[in-house]
């Protein structure tokens, strides 16, 4: 039976047939598929988004593809077309995949990378990345510890103010600046605190904790974040406030993983620090992100376009799945919309079922399970209601 209406953007509707009477939402997503895996990923998790629309009868997306990158950049002179752009930001959440392509640079040599464009454009401040161990995967650390903890990367300044700035001086010098403001500080460690007191507090020493990461030992614009840090740490007692230097940091991700539960960084020490964390659960294939602002929210797999496998149809789709399921989260919490938050719980579970059965680990995760497979082995647990 479908009890559903026409598809009207962003819309609250009652819709009815004799027998019931429904609610429903429909969500505009923006899709922005990239270049690489980014297509071959996505595809999976709009099938998911489509179970997800069967299965709560309440909700439906619009989703919408727009391009984005370096074969966008190749055909039509721009990464990052107006159209594109606009369409992020009239959608109330946009689901992106990955971007660039080796070789395809800009002329000052660096990856074309519209990613990041975004971030600065819709002021996505906070990277989101959660680094947890799904059972059932082969073990990557001694005595395979139930990792569960986030990696909170500041995304708009840090070394990546200088992203498409920076300065050569003639073929001998260039530089690149890093730059800490006391604003930008502030509200991604506000985040990290908020986020320590939602999340279930699950660490082994049943501490919630929220651990800067900087190199405050060396350099004064480190210093000055961990400073910040405090000072905000003092404002919100009650979930414990610690530091760690970044090279000590990636030692103890190894050595006492459990221990963590909310880490807040420097952009670019998170972005580092989050593939590190991904190694540790299984890999890039599972590691999902969101980039989230106070008015737009982006979600993506931490990897890139993959062009050693691009095409191949064995890549992983499981992190730009549980992107999609942080994307529902989002949209929960932001759209007080309790039917996506259980469907992010659905998508969750869904994915801890097919992690489970090594018929569907992916060549990354030592099996040889192909991107569809995965993908429809998630549909169907969606389905189940598993
Ligand atoms: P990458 O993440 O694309 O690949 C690193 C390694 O992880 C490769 O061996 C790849 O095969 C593997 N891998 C990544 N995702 C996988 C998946 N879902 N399933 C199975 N294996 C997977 O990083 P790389 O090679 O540094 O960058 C390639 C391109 O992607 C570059 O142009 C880079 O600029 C771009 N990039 C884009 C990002 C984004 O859009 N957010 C993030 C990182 C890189
Ligand atoms: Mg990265």
């Amino acid at each position: 039976m479908d009890n559903r209406s026409s598809v009207a953007p962003s819309g609250l509707r009652l819709c009815s047939d004799e027998q019931e009477r429904v609610f429903m939402t429909t969500y505009r997503i923006t899709v922005v598929p990239g270049d690489g895996i980014g297509h071959e990923v996505m595809a999976e998790a709009r099938k998911v988004l489509g179970a997800v629309e069967n299965a709560f009868p309440g909700l439906s997306f619009a989703c919408q593809e727009f391009p984005a990158g370096a074969k966008c950049c190749q055909e039509t002179g721009t990464d990052l077309p107006e159209a594109t752009l606009a369409a992020c930001k009239a959608a109330d959440a946009i689901l992106f995949g990955a971007a660039g392509w080796p070789g395809l640079t800009l002329p000052d040599g660096t990856d074309i990378r519209p990613q990041i464009k975004l971030r600065k454009l819709l002021d996505l401040y906070a990277g989101v990345r959660p680094i947890k161990r799904y059972a059932g995967l082969r073990p990557v650390l001694a005595g395979d510890p139930a990792i569960d903890y986030v990696i909170l990367r500041e995304n708009t300044e840090g070394l990546f103010a200088s992203e498409g700035g920076g300065a050569r001086v003639g073929e001998h010098v260039a530089v690149d600046s890093l730059v800490i403001t006391r604003p930008g500080t502030e509200r991604i460690v506000r985040w990290a605190f908020r986020l320590a007191g939602r999340r279930p507090g699950a660490r082994a020493d049943g501490v919630r904790r929220v651990t800067c990461v900087d190199k405050a030992n060396v350099f004064q614009s480190m210093a000055f974040f961990r400073r910040v840090f405090d000072e905000v740490a003092r404002e919100l007692p009650g979930i414990q406030a610690e530091h760690a230097h970044i090279d000590a940091m990636t030692l103890f991700m190894v050595t006492r993983p459990l221990r963590y539960d909310v880490l807040v960084t420097e952009n670019l020490f998170g972005d580092i620090l989050s593939d590190l964390g991904a190694g540790t659960v299984g890999g890039l294939g599972v590691a999902p992100s969101g980039d989230i602002g106070d008015t737009y929210g982006l979600f993506q797999p931490s990897h890139g376009t993959a062009p050693d496998i691009a095409g191949k149809r064995i890549a992983n789709p499981i992190a730009q799945i549980l992107s999609a399921r942080m994307m529902l989260e989002w949209l929960g919490e932001t759209k007080d919309d309790p039917q996506c938050a259980q469907a992010a719980q659905a998508i969750e579970r869904a994915v801890e079922k097919t992690l489970a059965d090594r018929t569907y680990h992916t060549a990354d995760l030592g099996g040889s399970a192909k991107t569809a497979a995965v993908g429809d082995a998630v549909v169907k647990a969606v389905r189940r209601g598993d």
